[in-house]
C-alpha cells in the first residue's frame, strides 16, 4: 500500500515534466532518447490494423499517441495507469490530436485490471514493469489478451549477480540517494522499492513460461555502462 502511495505521489509530482525527466535520465544512464526508445518498442511491437492494443501504465500517453499517428485507429488504442495526473497529460496530449475526449483512458493498477478476459490482441507496457509485482502483471496481461496475441515490454533489466546477498541490498541505497538528490523523496522511495521487481533476463523467460506466454523473446538493448542494469526489449505470444 506504501508503495503504490509513493509511486501515485512521485508521478503525480513529475507528471508536467515526465518526459523531460526521462529523455534526460534515460540518455545519462543507457544513452538513449526517451523518444528513441519508445519508438523502438512501437516498431518492436507487431501492429495490424485489426488490432485492439491496451498499454499499460501508458503515463502521459505518448505510445497510444505514436500509435495513432502511425495510423492505427484510435478507437482500437486502450491505456491504462495508476496515476490520474499523469492520465490528465495523456488525455490533453490524446485530445489536442483532433480536439476528441479520449474515452479509453482507465485510472486502475495494472495488477488488477478492469477489462475482461481475452479483450485484447496487442499489449505493450513501456519503462514501468520495475514499479510492479511482475508476475501478478504477466497474469493479468495473460487473462486480458485473446489466443495468439503479443505482449511487448521495454523495461530495466536485472543481472543474475543480484542474486548475491548484499547487491540488491546496495542497489536500494544507491537508488535512494540519487533519486533522492536528483528528484525529492516520493521518487527516491518509488525507485527504491522498485529494485527487488527488476528482473533478468533468465527470470523474466521463467515468469513468462510459467504464465503461459510462448514463442519468447528477449533481447538485451544497449546500454551507455557496464555498471547500470541494461534495458530489455521482450515479447512473447499467448
Ligand atoms: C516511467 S512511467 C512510464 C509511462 C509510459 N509507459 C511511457 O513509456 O512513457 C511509469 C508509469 O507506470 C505507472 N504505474 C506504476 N505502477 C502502476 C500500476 N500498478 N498500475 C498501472 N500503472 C502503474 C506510473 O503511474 C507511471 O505513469
Amino acid at each position: 500500500m506504501e508503495d503504490k502511495a509513493n509511486i501515485i505521489e512521485a508521478f503525480s509530482e513529475m507528471a508536467p515534466r515526465y518526459e523531460q525527466v526521462v529523455d534526460s535520465e534515460l540518455n545519462r544512464f543507457w544513452g538513449w532518447s526517451y523518444y528513441g526508445f519508445v519508438n523502438l518498442l512501437i516498431a518492436s511491437t507487431p501492429v495490424q490494423p485489426q488490432d485492439i492494443i491496451l498499454d499499460v501504465a501508458t503515463g502521459t500517453g505518448v505510445i497510444p499517441s505514436l500509435l495513432e499517428k502511425a495510423g492505427h485507429p484510435r478507437n482500437q488504442i486502450h491505456g491504462l495507469d495508476i496515476t490520474m495526473s499523469m492520465l490528465n497529460h495523456a488525455r490533453d496530449r490524446l485530445a489536442g490530436q483532433d480536439g476528441h475526449v479520449e474515452e479509453n483512458l482507465v485510472c486502475a493498477s495494472a495488477m488488477e485490471m478492469p477489462y475482461a478476459n481475452s479483450g485484447f490482441s496487442q499489449v505493450i507496457c513501456g519503462l514501468a514493469t520495475h514499479h510492479m509485482d511482475v508476475k501478478e502483471l504477466i497474469l493479468e496481461s495473460y487473462r486480458v489478451l485473446r489466443n495468439g496475441g503479443k505482449l511487448t515490454i521495454g523495461d530495466v533489466g536485472g543481472s543474475n549477480l543480484w542474486k548475491f546477498p548484499g547487491v540488491k541490498f546496495l542497489l536500494r541505497i544507491v537508488a535512494f540517494i540519487y533519486f533522492f538528490v536528483a528528484e525529492n523523496k516520493s521518487r527516491a522511495w518509488a525507485e527504491t522499492s522498485a529494485v527487488s521487481n527488476i528482473l533478468s533476463k533468465d527470470d523474466w523467460s521463467f515468469v513468462l513460461l510459467n504464465c503461459g506466454f510462448r514463442n519468447i523473446v528477449i533481447q538485451k538493448l544497449k546500454s551507455r555502462y557496464f555498471w547500470v542494469p541494461s534495458p530489455l526489449l521482450i515479447k512473447a505470444e499467448k
